[in-house]
């Protein structure tokens, strides 16, 4: 595996590679790696003859009072995860590059960046799609791979490479969770061992969700307020949202309708650390 720093250098690996007629995979990423992302390097490596894993802990996404300055980074253990998962490149571009002094333009998708988590965040997706519009440019990659762990970050980059004509295409990866049903995150090291077992509820009132509906409930109000009746029994969680809405749009549902995918999305805090989990349902 080979680490590229300079975008200069990247940019002419992929133009060679795309020469070479290689089919090219991305797995953007702000390191820290766990099974989460190593499941998105796998899935890449199935498909593609060349898996490009950047890693850049993106300042565009985060708020002044959010944990940019101490999110963690491990570059040394995250080259040989990175490596073992089969990566053919580790792209790590670093701060200076990626945005120089009088660094002015941003990619926004509208109204898909401003619900749900964009509520509590409203710089966040902005951010996003910047860094990994200027990633798509750079690597120009065939596909790029992205976690359902952030469903709404997956449809916003569906959204934004479809209107700005990327011609990249966008793989979504399920979800890895912990044994225990906590689904892996970099942040999950923030939490105290009693923050992390409070934070098992999320899983389970997910699953409670599914049970539900399976059992046919079909009121979107009604599986929220079960979902946010489990959570609120835990003394530290503070939830921002429980959301039941379309999948693919991101609108709100009433009710769930046979064969439309719905996603139930919720965004909790245990102290300091806010944690977001999601399901999607689709009843047969
Ligand atoms: P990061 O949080 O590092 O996540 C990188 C990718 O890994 C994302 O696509 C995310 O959805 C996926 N991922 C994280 N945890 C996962 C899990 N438990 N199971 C499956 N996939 C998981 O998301 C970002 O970085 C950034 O916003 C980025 C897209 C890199 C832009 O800066």
């Amino acid at each position: 595996m080979k680490t590229i720093v300079s975008i200069a250098e990247m940019q002419i690996f992929s133009e060679r590679a795309r020469i070479g007629r290689k089919t090219i995979g991305l797995v953007p990423t702000m390191g820290y790696l766990h099974k989460g992302h190593l499941s998105l390097i796998a899935k890449a490596r199935r498909s593609c003859d060349v898996v490009i894993t950047s890693i850049f802990v993106n300042p565009a996404q985060f708020a002044p009072n959010e944990d940019f300055a101490r999110y963690p980074r491990d570059i040394e253990q995250d080259t040989r995860l990175c490596k073992s998962a089969g990566s053919t490149v580790l792209f790590v571009p670093t701060e200076g590059e990626m945005y120089p002094e009088g660094y002015s333009t941003y990619v926004s998708v509208d109204g898909l960046s401003t619900i749900l988590e964009g509520k509590f965040r409203p710089t966040h997706f902005r951010g996003v799609t910047t860094v990994v519009a200027k990633l798509l440019s750079l690597t120009k990659p065939h596909k790029a791979f992205f976690g359902q762990k952030d469903a709404q970050q997956c449809v916003v980059i569906k959204k934004m490479v479809k209107d700005l004509n990327l011609g990249v295409a966008v793989v979504t990866a399920p979800i890895v969770r912990d044994k225990d049903g906590l689904a892996m995150s970099s942040r999950n090291i923030y939490l105290s061992a009693e923050q992390r077992s409070e934070a098992l509820i999320l899983h389970a009132s997910l699953r409670r969700a599914e049970e539900v509906a399976e059992k046919g409930e079909r009121s979107a109000p009604a599986i929220a307020a079960e979902v946010t009746g489990l959570i609120q029994t835990m003394p530290s969680a503070e939830i921002d949202y429980v959301a039941v809405v379309n999948a693919e749009s991101l609108a709100d549902v009433d009710s769930i309708e046979r064969g439309v995918p719905v996603l139930v999305a919720l965004a909790v805090r245990f102290g300091t650390t806010r944690l977001i989990d999601n399901v999607i349902i689709n009843i047969r």
